[in-house]
């Protein structure tokens, strides 16, 4: 197949860009860079262009035949959400009319959705299913939940198919090495948790008195590839499923921040210095998803099951790109 992955510059999208041209399928990525890394685009061709820009959008799809579009393009950063939702409203929701009128005008059909876990806001359960109410906290989460309706309203009224895939916390890296996960600021555990082995940032925990079992936060950490699998399978999805759909990705087990911690000890070897700060607003004190659903529908199975095998990837690619540099 021949296939579009907006965001194919980022974290999640270069790795996604790797195994689709491992398997065998034509891929163009289309990015501006504004969080993504040139040095992440390995495989594949590139279009520097931003969804904002629509002449540069049917640029691309004018030179190409696409079957479908991944979409990993979007500003994700909470607190930034908070402080400008405009940028975040403008970037998330209004680049992604931009590219479905594109692909409507291309008559492309099909297209995998990266949603998140912030589209259900406080958790009521345990665990997430897709039957939680989507209750957002921030314009982050809302921004993802506008496009989630918006794909109902595009399936019922056009015929655009799609799968929104609402990941947990994504984390590791391409179990080769050749890329991994490296955002400016860097907000999430793992790559933090590692940086502060290496000296280049301390560690520090937002919060060691919630209600969770060492009172720190409880995560569901979902291995990259993992997470690339399920896009893979909900293309196939849509095949034999007209309209839009959505499924949780997790790994379904919880993990605290002091547990991530010790696996992260385990597997460098060393003592890994952090300081406890006061809790951050806004976050929960547990969210694990319940992943049940994308395993019956797609026939997802998580292949990363232990959090240490997550962070040997992370860790083994951290080092590597440290020694070589990540060009
Ligand atoms: N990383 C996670 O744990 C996580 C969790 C839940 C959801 N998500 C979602 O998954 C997607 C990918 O996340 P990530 O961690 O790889 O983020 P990332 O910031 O590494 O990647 C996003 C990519 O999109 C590009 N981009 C952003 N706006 C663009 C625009 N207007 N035009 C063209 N390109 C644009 C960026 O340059 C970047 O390369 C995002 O949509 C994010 O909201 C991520």
């Amino acid at each position: 197949m021949n296939i579009l992955v907006c965001g194919g510059a980022g974290y999640i999208g270069s790795h996604m860009v790797k195994m689709l041209s491992e398997q065998g399928h034509q891929v163009t990525v289309f990015d501006n860079f504004s969080t993504g890394n040139r040095w992440a685009v390995k495989w594949g061709k590139l279009y520097e262009g931003d969804l904002l820009n629509k002449r540069e959008l049917s640029d691309v799809f004018e030179r190409n035949s696409f079957n479908a579009v991944m979409h990993f393009s979007a500003r994700s950063l909470v607190g930034e959400s908070v402080e400008n939702p405009a940028l975040y409203y403008q970037n998330n929701v209004i680049g992604t009319l931009n590219l479905l009128a594109a692909m409507q005008q291309a008559e492309v059909k099909d297209l995998i959705f990266s949603s998140t876990a912030a589209t259900f806001g406080h958790p009521f359960t345990d665990r997430i299913d897709e039957n939680h109410p989507q209750q957002p906290i921030n314009p982050y989460g809302w921004t993802k939940l506008m496009i989630e309706q918006i794909l109902q309203d595009y399936a019922s009224a056009y015929g655009v198919n799609s799968v929104s895939l609402r990941y947990f916390n994504a984390a590791g890296a391409d179990p080769a090495g050749e890329i991994g996960e490296a955002h400016d600021p860097e907000t999430h555990l793992i790559p933090n948790i590692l940086k502060s082995v290496s000296g280049e940032k301390r560690l520090k925990v937002f919060g060691a008195d919630y209600p969770t079992p060492d009172g720190t936060c409880v995560r569901d950490y979902i291995h990259i590839n993992d997470l690339c699998s399920a896009h893979l399978l909900a293309l196939k999805y849509l095949d034999s499923h007209a309209g839009a759909y959505g499924f949780n990705l997790g790994n379904g087990q919880g993990f605290s921040i002091m547990e991530i911690l010790q696996a992260a000890i385990k597997v460098v070897g060393n003592k890994i210095p952090y300081d406890v700060e006061g809790r951050r607003s806004g976050d929960p004190p547990t969210l694990v998803a319940d992943s049940a659903l994308a395993r019956q529908e797609l026939g997802w199975q998580p292949l990363y099951i232990t959090i240490e095998s997550i962070i040997e990837t992370a860790w083994n690619w951290q080092k590597k790109s440290h020694t070589y540099g990540r060009g």
